[in-house]
C-alpha cells in the first residue's frame, strides 16, 4: 500500500489506519519531551548527517519512542524502514504518523498474524538494508537464513535484546554471523537504567493494567532472577508483595538470596504463588507440572521476550479448551475441579502487550545508544569484522553523561594525584 506523505513521493507501508497519524504526532511529541540525550544526538545529525545515504531497517517495537529513534537516524541522513518486533506492542496511531510524517516504511499492525509478521520482515529485508536494528534479532536471522543481496549489502547491525543476543551468538559459534553486530543490551547505561527500571516498573505496570489487581500482600513468583528478574523482583517487593524467586543459576540465586527474597525451584513455588512472573529467555518454565499445583484464581504473565515461557498448549489441554476472556488481556483458564488460572496478556511480553512498554525516559538511554551504535557501525563497521561486540566504553560514557547533565546532576573527577595513584602498580598502604 502507497502512504502519501506530506510534500514527498508515497511512501509503501501497511500499517492499519493513517487518519490516526495526528494522535500518534501527540503521543510521539510526548515521548520526545522525556528524551533529551537522542534530542541532542537528533540534533548533531541534523548538522554533520553522519548516516547520509545509508538504509536502516529496524525491527523494534513500534511505539512513540521508536519514532523518536527513527527521526533522530533520518536527521543524520539515513532512509528507515521499520516493522514490529512483536505483534502486540505496536501504537497503530505512531505507525501512521511515522508513514505521513516522516515518510518510513512502516509494516506493523497491532494484533498482526505470524504470517503478517514474517511477510513483514521479509519485506524490509527485500530492500537490502545496509544497517539492521533488531530487537529479539528476527532480522539478522532471516537475512542469514535467506543470504543473496540482503546479506551481501549489510554493514551491520544491532541488538537491543538478551535473546536476540543469544541467538546471535549461536550464529557466530556454528561459523555463520557474517556481519559487525553491535551489543546494545549489554551497554554499562542500558543495564543500569533499560532491565532493572524499565522492566522493572513496565512488568508491574502491564500487571495492573490488565488485572487491577493490587499487589501489596500477594505473594509474587519470579522466574528467572537476571537483569530484568532484578527490576521485577525490587518493584514487586517495593509495592508490599512477599517476593520468591526461582533460579537455575546458583550465583543468581545465591544473590537473590542475599537480597532477602525466598529462593526455591518452581515447583515448590507453584503451590504458594498468587502471581507467577516469567523473565529468563527460556521456554516451557512453567509447564503442566507447575499449573498442576496453583491455586484458584492465580495470575500468570511473561516478560521474557517470546511467548514460550509458559507452556500454553498444555495449559490449555489441562483446562480441556474451557478458556474465556474475562478481561480484555485476562484469558481465565478453568481446570475440570473448578480451580481457575488466569493468563495475562496471551503469555506476550507483559509490559508491551499489556501497557507501553519502558517509559520514555528509559528508552532515551536505549535509543542514544543505539543512535550512536548505528553511527559507529557505518564509520567503523568495515574494521570491526563479523562477530557480536560490545559498544564502546566511549559511546556509554557519552551517553551516561549526557543522561546525567539532563537530570541535572554534576559529579566530581578523579584528580590527577587519584588517577596517578589509580594508573600505578607502585603505591602501597601509606605510600
Ligand atoms: N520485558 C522487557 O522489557 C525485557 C527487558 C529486558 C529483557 N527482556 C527479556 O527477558 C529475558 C531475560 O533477560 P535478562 O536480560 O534478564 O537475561 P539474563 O540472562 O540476565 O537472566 C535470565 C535469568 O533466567 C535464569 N533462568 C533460565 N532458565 C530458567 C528457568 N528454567 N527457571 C528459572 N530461571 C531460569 C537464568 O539463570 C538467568 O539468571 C530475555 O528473554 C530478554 O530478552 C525483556
Amino acid at each position: 500500500m502507497a502512504g502519501t506523505r506530506a510534500g514527498g513521493p508515497p511512501i509503501s507501508h501497511d500499517v492499519a489506519d493513517l487518519s490516526l497519524a495526528e494522535e500518534g504526532e501527540a503521543r510521539i511529541e510526548w515521548a520526545a519531551g522525556q528524551m533529551p540525550v537522542l534530542a541532542q544526538i537528533r540534533d548533531r545529525f541534523e548538522n554533520e548527517r553522519p548516516l547520509a545515504g545509508i538504509s536502516v531497517a529496524a525491527c523494534l517495537h513500534v511505539t512513540a519512542e521508536t519514532a523518536c529513534l527513527m527521526r533522530a537516524l533520518q536527521a543524520g541522513g539515513a532512509t528507515a524502514a521499520l516493522c514490529s518486533a512483536n505483534p502486540l506492542s505496536t501504537q497503530d496511531d505512531v505507525a501512521a504518523a511515522l508513514v505521513l510524517a516522516d515518510g518510513v516504511e512502516v509494516r506493523a499492525r497491532r494484533g498482526e498474524s505470524t504470517d503478517e509478521y514474517v511477510e513483514h520482515v521479509l519485506a524490509l529485508l527485500e530492500g537490502a538494508p545496509q544497517i539492521t536494528l533488531d530487537d529479539g534479532a528476527d532480522l539478522l536471522a532471516t537475512s542469514h537464513a535467506r543470504g543473496g543481496e540482503a546479506l551481501e549489502r549489510l554493514i551491520g547491525g544491532t541488538e537491543e535484546t538478551t535473546t536476540g543476543l543469544v541467538r546471535l551468538r549461536r550464529l557466530q559459534e556454528q561459523g555463520g554471523l557474517r556481519c559487525p553486530v553491535l551489543a546494545v543490551n549489554e551497554a554499562r547505561t542500558e543495564r543500569a537504567l533499560n532491565d532493572r527500571h524499565g522492566t522493572g516498573q513496565s512488568a508491574l505496570d502491564g500487571i495492573v493494567r490488565a488485572s487491577n489487581v493490587l499487589l501489596a500482600g500477594l505473594t509474587v513468583v519470579i522466574l528467572g532472577y537476571g537483569w530484568a528478574g532484578q527490576g521485577v523482583a525490587e518493584r514487586a517487593r517495593g509495592a508490599g508483595a512477599a517476593v520468591i524467586v526461582c533460579e537455575v543459576d546458583p550465583l543468581r540465586a545465591l544473590e537473590a538470596r542475599m537480597a532477602g527474597y525466598e529462593v526455591m525451584p518452581a515447583l515448590a513455588a507453584a503451590e504458594r504463588g498468587d502471581l507467577f512472573i516469567t523473565v529468563t529467555g527460556s521456554r516451557r518454565v512453567l509447564r503442566r507440572e507447575h499449573f498442576e499445583r496453583m491455586r484458584d484464581g492465580v495470575l500468570l504473565a511473561n516478560a521474557g521476550h517470546f511467548d514460550v515461557e509458559l507452556d500454553l498448549a498444555e495449559l490449555d489441554d489441562l483446562a480441556g479448551g474451557n478458556v474465556r476472556a474475562v478481561r480484555p488481556l485476562v484469558s481465565e483458564y478453568r481446570l475440570p475441579d473448578g480451580r481457575r488460572l488466569n493468563l495475562l496478556a496471551h503469555g506476550r511480553v507483559v509490559n508491551l502487550a499489556a501497557a507501553e512498554g519502558h517509559p520514555a525516559a528509559v528508552m532515551d538511554v536505549s535509543f542514544a545508544l543505539q543512535a550512536l551504535a548505528v553511527e559507529a557501525l557505518v564509520r567503523d563497521g568495515g574494521s570491526l569484522g563479523p562477530g557480536v561486540h560490545p559498544v564502546s566504553p566511549e559511546i556509554d560514557r557519552e551517553v551516561g553523561r549526557l543522561k546525567l547533565a539532563a537530570l541535572g546532576v554534576q559529579i566530581d573527577e578523579p584528580t590527577d594525584e587519584q588517577t596517578q595513584y589509580l594508573s600505578s602498580w607502585g603505591g602501597g598502604s601509606g605510600a
